[in-house]
């Protein structure tokens, strides 16, 4: 949403969040950015008032078209002249573009567990939130990305317009929705905790109780991440490795074998880090064997930093 002329009296009312008329209602509700290109005369652009507006409105998160100099409405000439509309049109490409450094990309993420059934009511499954995933698709969405968030069973919801949800419940089901969309991808993030092994038998009937023991057998499930690495163009891919013993050797390995560009390693030996919880602990490990660890922080902040990570390789 661009605002402009805005004058000192529409500044301090969207300032101040009187909303009296249809622009100021509108700026009130929206959830867009929102650019204001201030036009007044040279004293009013220089009061403290209107200082103050410029202040709290991008304290707001707004961003302001600073004004020119030139003749001004009163006849007077000097600073507060309105950004010519070509200054304006600039400015908004060039704030977008820096402010959104994956605009025009398109990212693929899985996340949350898969549940593989033993009959109509049972199934194999693990303590994944989705939690991760989640924030990650969130973030990539905040830095300009289409993304499809791949998900397997979770309570959790995300509502952008920029994310398209995509449930599911099996490894399979999962693996198709995936190659359904790698080809069109830039990057692909596995945050998903897929189950490495189903019932390679699913009974059409609850299974009775019957006996001291019973066995089910298991066959691999898909491995989706290998597969993306297999398959992989141009993609920049990342996965996930949750170890509990020679993290960073098992972390590499895996980095290797399934042909990713960094791998994010967390392991169930930090406090704070793992399933269900609201914080992690990672240590990023790129290609090339360099590695960056983090503090603990919340896992809506370790997906800034991943996601920070995405961004530098790919203008690497
Ligand atoms: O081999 P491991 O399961 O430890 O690898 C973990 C990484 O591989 C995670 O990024 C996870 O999302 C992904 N993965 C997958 N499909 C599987 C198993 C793991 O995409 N079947």
């Amino acid at each position: 949403m661009v605002i402009a002329p805005a004058t000192a009296n529409t500044l301090s009312k969207m300032a101040s969040g009187i909303s009296d008329n249809l622009l100021l209602a509108t700026y009130l509700s929206a959830k867009c950015p929102i650019y204001f290109a201030p036009a007044m005369d040279l004293d009013m652009y220089k009061h403290p008032s209107s200082l103050n507006s410029f202040k709290t409105l991008q304290s707001f998160g707004n961003i302001m078209i600073p004004a020119g100099s030139g003749e001004l409405a009163s006849g007077l000439h000097g600073e507060g002249r309105m950004a010519e509309p070509e200054e304006v049109a600039t400015f908004i490409e060039q704030h977008l573009t820096a402010s959104t450094p994956l605009l025009n990309k398109k990212v693929i993420i899985t996340a949350g567990p898969t549940y593989e059934a033993i009959d109509p009511v049972r199934f194999i499954g693990n303590h994944s939130s989705g939690k991760m995933g989640y924030e990650l698709a969130k973030q990539a969405a905040k830095q300009g990305a289409k993304v499809i968030l791949v998900s397997g069973p979770s309570s959790l919801n995300i509502s952008d317009e920029s994310v398209t949800l995509i449930r599911v419940n099996t490894a399979q089901q999962m693996y198709d929705a995936v190659h359904n969309y790698y080809d069109s991808v830039h990057v692909g993030i596995a945050a998903a905790a897929v189950s490495d092994y189903r019932p390679k038998v699913v009974a059409d009937q609850k299974i009775k109780k019957a006996g001291e023991e019973m066995t089910i057998v298991l066959e691999k499930s898909p491995d989706i991440l290998l597969s993306m690495g297999q398959h992989k163009k141009n993609q920049l891919l990342v996965g996930f490795a949750l170890e509990t013993e020679n993290e960073i050797a098992n972390a590499k390995k895996k980095l290797e074998k399934k042909n990713l560009d960094f791998i994010v390693l967390n392991s169930l030996n930090d406090k704070g880090a793992g399933f269900k919880k609201d914080t992690n602990k990672i240590t990023i490990i790129d290609k090339a064997h360099n590695s960056k660890s983090f503090d603990l922080k919340s896992k809506a902040e370790v997906a800034k930093d991943i996601i920070n990570e995405v961004i530098a390789k790919l203008n690497a």
